[in-house]
C-alpha cells in the first residue's frame, strides 16, 4: 500500500510525485511506473538498488544475516523439517499439516520417473559433458513430452507442472552422473524418501543390494534446503523474466538453470573447492588472499562476498555445522576442512575483507559436505539446480498468479551512434 511520497526535482523540470510503496518487511520502495511519461528513465544495471517485482516467497535482511521463507527463518527449517515439507511451504505459503505432507509426498513420489525416450537424448551427449550443459538440454526437453501442462494461465496445468519439474529433477541428476560414468541409470522408487531416491538413484547399481546412509541422506536434505530459494537472485529472476513472455515451465526452469551455472552464481560451490584445492594447505592462504585482493588479479575467493549478505550468509552458518557433524560421523578426515576453516579464520580478520564486507556465502562449505558424502565436484551444481528448482517453480507461479502480471522489458540508456547513412559498399 502506498503511504509516504517521493518528489523528484529535476533542473528546469516540473516535480515529478512518486508514491512510496511499504512491504511488510525491509526497504520500502519507490514506485517509479509512471516515471516514463517524464521523459527520464532510472538506470540500474545490476539492479542494485532495483526491486523486479513484489513477492511473498522469501525474505532476505542481508545486514542482519535474516533468511526467511514464507516466514520461516531457515535455520528452523533446516533442523526441524525436510526438504519436501520446505517445498510444500514455498509453493503453498504455509506448513502442511500431517495428512497434506503425506499427499504431498506420495504425488511427488509419483511423478519422479521420466519419459524412456528421454534416456536417449543422453546418449547424444559426450560422455564427458559437463552435467550443467546436460541439464539445460533435456530440462528444456520435457516441454517436448509434457503437451498437458503447458498453459501458464491454467492453474491446473502449472500445479502438474510443479509436480513433475519437482518430482524429475533428481531423476535427471543422477543420470547425469550416471552417463558420465557409464554406469545403467537407476529407475526411482517410491518406497525411499527424496533425498534417499536421489541417493538411491546415484550410488546403487544393479549388481548389488545399496543401502543409504541415514546420515548421508540427512545431510543431503539439509543441502537441499539450504539451497531451496533466495528471493530474486540471478537464475529466478531470468525464469520470471523468461515467464513473463509466457514461455513454458520447462523452458524457464532450462534458462534459470543456464543462469545459475555461471561461477558467480551457482557455479560457486564447483569453484570454491578448486579455490580449497588449489590452494591446498594452510600456508599458501596469504598467497591467494593477496591474490584475491590485487585489483590487476583476476582471482576471486570463491564462496565469498554476497550482493544482499554483508553479514554472515544464513545458511553458511548451517551449512558448516553440518560440515563438521557429517565429516565426524562419517569419519573423515578432510585436509579441505581444515584449509576451509583457516582461510575463514583469517578472511574474517582481513581489512580487505571486513571493510568489503566479504563473509563465507553459501557455497563456502556445501562443496566440502558434497564432496564428503561422495558427490564428484562436477555434480555440485546440478545439486545447486535440483535444490533450487523449488524456488524458481514457486516464482514463476506467484508471478502468473499476480493479475497485474506483464511481460519484463527493460529500456536502456543508448550511448551508441546517432542517425546516418549507409554508404552502400556495391550496388546489390
Ligand atoms: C550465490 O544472489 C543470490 O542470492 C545468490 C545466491 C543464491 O542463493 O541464489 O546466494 C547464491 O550466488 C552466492 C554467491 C556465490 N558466488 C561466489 O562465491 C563468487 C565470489 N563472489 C563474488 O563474485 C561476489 O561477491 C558476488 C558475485 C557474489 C557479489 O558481487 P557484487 O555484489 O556485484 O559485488 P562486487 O562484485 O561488486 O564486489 C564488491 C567488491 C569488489 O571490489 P571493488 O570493485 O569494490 O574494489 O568486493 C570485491 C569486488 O572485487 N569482491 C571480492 C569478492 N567478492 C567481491 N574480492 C575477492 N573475492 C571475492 N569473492
Amino acid at each position: 500500500m502506498a503511504s509516504k511520497k517521493a518528489t523528484l526535482h529535476i533542473e528546469g523540470d516540473i516535480p515529478i510525485e512518486l508514491p512510496i510503496i511499504n512491504g511488510t518487511q525491509g526497504p520500502q520502495v519507490i514506485d517509479i511506473r509512471q516515471l516514463g511519461t517524464s521523459g527520464y528513465f532510472t538506470f540500474d544495471p545490476g539492479f542494485l538498488a532495483t526491486a523486479s517485482c513484489e513477492s511473498q516467497i522469501t525474505y532476505i535482511d542481508g545486514d542482519k544475516g535474516i533468511l526467511l521463507h514464507r516466514g520461516y527463518p531457515i535455520d528452523q527449517l533446516a533442523n526441524n523439517a525436510d526438504y519436501l515439507e520446505v517445498c510444500y511451504i514455498l509453493l503453498y505459503g504455509q506448513a502442511p499439516n500431517y495428512q497434506e505432507y503425506k499427499k504431498f509426498k506420495t504425488t511427488v513420489s509419483h511423478h519422479t520417473m521420466v519419459h524412456e525416450q528421454i534416456a536417449s537424448f543422453f546418449r547424444g551427449f559426450r560422455r564427458d559433458a559437463h552435467p550443467m550443459a546436460v541439464m539445460c538440454g533435456v530440462v528444456g526437453a520435457l516441454a517436448a513430452f509434457y503437451h498437458d501442462s503447458l498453459d501458464v494461465n491454467n492453474d491446473m496445468h502449472r500445479e502438474i507442472a510443479a509436480y513433475r519439474l519437482l518430482s524429475k529433477m533428481p531423476t535427471l541428476a543422477a543420470m547425469c552422473y550416471k552417463y558420465s560414468i557409464g554406469q545403467p541409470f537407476i529407475y526411482p522408487r517410491n518406497d525411499l524418501n527424496y533425498s534417499e531416491n536421489f541417493l538411491h538413484m546415484m550410488f546403487a547399481n544393479p549388481c548389488e543390494k545399496y543401502e543409504v546412509n541415514p546420515i548421508i541422506a540427512r545431510a543431503m536434505d539439509k543441502i537441499f534446503t539450504l539451497h531451496a530459494d533466495h528471493e530474486q537472485n540471478a537464475s529466478t529472476s531470468t525464469v520470471r523474466l523468461a515467464g513473463s513472455s509466457g514461455a513454458n515451465p520447462f523452458a524457464c526452469i532450462a534458462a534459470g538453470i543456464a543462469s545459475l551455472w555461471g561461477p558467480a552464481h551457482g557455479g560457486a560451490n564447483e569453484a570454491c573447492l578448486h579455490t580449497l584445492e588449489e590452494i591446498a594447505n594452510v600456508d599458501s592462504i596469504e598467497k591467494y588472499l593477496n591474490k584475491a585482493k590485487d585489483k590487476n588479479d583476476p582471482f576471486r575467493l570463491m564462496g565469498f562476498g554476497h550482493r544482499v549478505y554483508k553479514n554472515y550468509d544464513p545458511r553458511a552458518t548451517v551449512m558448516r555445522e553440518a560440515c563438521h557433524k557429517v565429516l565426524k560421523e562419517l569419519n573423515i578426515k578432510d585436509p579441505l576442512l581444515e584449509v576451509a576453516i583457516e582461510l575463514e579464520r583469517i578472511a574474517l580478520s582481513d581489512e580487505y575483507f571486513v571493510e568489503k564486507k566479504l563473509y563465507p556465502n553459501v557455497d563456502f562449505y556445501s562443496g566440502i559436505i558434497l564432496k564428503g558424502i561422495g558427490i564428484p565436484v562436477y555434480m555440485f551444481t546440478v545439486i545447486f539446480a535440483m535444490s533450487r528448482t523449488i524456488g524458481w517453480i514457486a516464482h514463476w507461479n506467484e508471478m502468473h498468479s499476480n493479475p497485474s502480471n506483464r511481460i519484463g522489458r527493460p529500456r536502456q540508456l543508448y550511448t551508441g551512434q546517432k542517425k546516418r547513412d549507409f554508404k552502400p559498399l556495391y550496388k546489390p
